[in-house]
């Protein structure tokens, strides 16, 4: 079949969402044939985000059984238009296009952050079930959002974060919390320690490329110039449209600590320190490349240490941070991208489709690994769920997604509601002796870039009441104002009653 190559104008697919999501006939329409669906109807997709995430999933999808890319939204027309090219799907600029079709059943979302939680709620009133990819909130408030509208319209709703698709998870649960060969859990030490480059500082603003439609693109975020080289991909460090490192590979593997270490029982963290700063570059991004955080729980707590530095300027090699107190009490392929679960008789070092377990003498006791697609199974998950209406199957259920994300969201908000660095505030607040040895490890290598740690900012000790998802005690006003954002007229996220 030809694809079709329909560019229809904004304005035009606005007026018509309106006249059907807005008013709430779609929604009825739509829902009703989707819950008549049977595990052998096909369910169609839209693709919204056609970047290089949304371009990879579009090729899984084609894969995927009971699945069918129909549309493929991009206010990056050549962007969607080449994505849609590839499975005879229709391109579209506008997302509520999409929405409005009733030849969509689900949309996979694949936007940049700031989209996430809209784009969400809009399919889900719209009666489509919904693949978001992570992390689910810009900010910690609207993920919330999504997961109520999710409960009350009876969708299907799966966060991609892949590796809970991944078997390794449930052997490793089963060796640390059943077998319980290493003993106790002492503290979890996460590492996001992988490297980035600076993202360029224009002394006027980049000039919005023509073909792209602006007023979309930015969508809730707000319109502001941008200073950095290139529109894609770069929006991840800015806070308007980004997360930052934290939110970007940080969720991945806090998921992964929450499901393996956790076993998910613990949903948000109660108490949160954190430093950071964005040092040794000078560009326009504005999130952190140095970023470490304390996340306290009701049982033990896990540190994350993310940085985007070489090991020395001009190196090719990542940092490697220790939080033990002494060099021969840590193991020496600690992953970068991963995680430590430290235990009373040994490590178990967890990372992206495998881990090993090892003992405090550095020998092996055990490995893990699959060879298994985990993304081509995370999204099968997803499609069998969507036609047997059976959201208690699937992998990612979007309040985990919530509570997974909401790990990153809160260390992001502690960065930002920081000030002068100060280390002794760091440790005012706490008695995890371990988190004295990472900020002094994540310190000292800024030293080989001329980086006084003082530059740097700190927050103290945050507390967080989990059930209600607000910081409650000192300093907490500041920091509830950025658990939300200021909304664009016509973008707004509403809370869902
Ligand atoms: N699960 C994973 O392992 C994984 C890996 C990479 C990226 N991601 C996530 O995928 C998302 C996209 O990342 P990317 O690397 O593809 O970024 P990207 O910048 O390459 O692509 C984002 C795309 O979204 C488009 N977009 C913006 N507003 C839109 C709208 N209103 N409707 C439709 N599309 C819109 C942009 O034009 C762009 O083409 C991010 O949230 C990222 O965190 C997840």
């Amino acid at each position: 079949m030809k694809p079709k190559h329909q560019t229809t104008p904004p304005r035009l697919a606005r007026r018509s969402f309106v006249g059907g999501v807005a008013a709430g006939i779609a929604t009825a329409s739509l829902a009703g044939r989707v819950h008549a669906a049977s595990a052998n109807d096909e369910v169609r997709i839209a693709v919204l985000g056609a970047g290089g995430k949304g371009s990879q999933l579009a090729s899984y999808l084609h894969k995927t059984r009971g699945a069918k890319v129909v549309i493929v939204a991009d206010p990056d027309i050549g962007r969607a238009e080449t994505t849609a090219a590839l499975y005879q799907a229709r391109p579209v600029i506008d997302l509520r296009e999409a929405l409005d079709s009733p030849d969509v059943d689900a949309v996979v979302i694949a936007t940049c952050d700031h989209w996430h939680c809209l784009a969400a709620i809009w399919a889900i009133e719209a009666g489509k079930d919904v693949y978001v990819e992570k992390p689910l909130g810009h900010n910690q408030w609207e993920g919330r959002q999504v997961v109520d509208a999710a409960a009350k319209h009876g969708r299907i709703v799966q966060l991609g974060t892949q590796q809970r698709s991944d078997p390794i998870q449930a052997q490793v649960r089963e060796f640390l919390h059943t077998e319980k060969t290493l003993g106790e859990i002492q503290y979890v030490q996460a590492n996001r320690l992988g490297l980035r480059g600076p993202v360029g500082k224009r002394a006027e603003p980049l000039p919005f490329p023509k073909h792209i439609d602006r007023e979309l693109w930015f969508g809730p975020a707000a319109v502001e110039p941008i200073y950095r080289n290139q529109l894609h991909y770069d929006w991840h460090w800015d806070w308007n449209t980004g997360t930052g490192e934290m939110g970007n590979w940080g969720v991945h593997i806090l998921d992964d600590v929450r499901n393996v270490a956790y076993q998910d029982s613990q949903d948000l963290p109660d108490r949160i320190t954190v430093g950071g700063g964005r040092v040794a570059w000078n560009d326009a991004g504005q999130t952190p490349n140095v970023h470490f955080a304390l996340l306290e729980t009701k049982t033990f707590p896990t540190m994350i240490a993310l940085s985007n530095l070489p090991v020395k300027p001009g190196e090719k090699g990542a940092w490697h941070v220790s939080s033990a107190s002494s060099p021969d009490q840590w193991p020496a392929n600690a992953p970068g991208s991963g995680y430590v679960v430290v235990c009373e008789g040994g490590f178990y070092l967890g990372q992206r489709g495998n881990g090993q377990a090892i003992d405090r003498d550095g020998n092996v006791m055990r490995k893990f690994h699959e060879n298994n697609v985990i993304i081509a199974d995370h999204l099968q998950n997803f499609i069998d769920a969507v036609q047997t209406r059976d959201s208690s199957t699937l992998n990612a259920p979007i309040e985990n997604g919530h509570f997974s994300t909401g790990w990153c969201n809160l260390a992001n908000v502690a960065f930002r509601a920081g000030g002068s660095f100060s280390q002794e505030q760091l440790m005012a607040d706490t008695e995890v002796a371990a988190w004295n040895h990472l900020v002094g490890g994540m310190t000292s290598h800024l030293s080989k870039f001329g980086v006084d740690a003082r530059t740097l900012k700190s927050c103290p000790t945050l507390v967080h009441d989990t059930k209600n998802e607000r910081f409650v005690g000192a300093h907490a006003d500041l920091a509830n104002r950025f658990l939300s954002r200021e909304y664009r007229p016509g973008y707004e996220v509403r809370a869902i009653s």
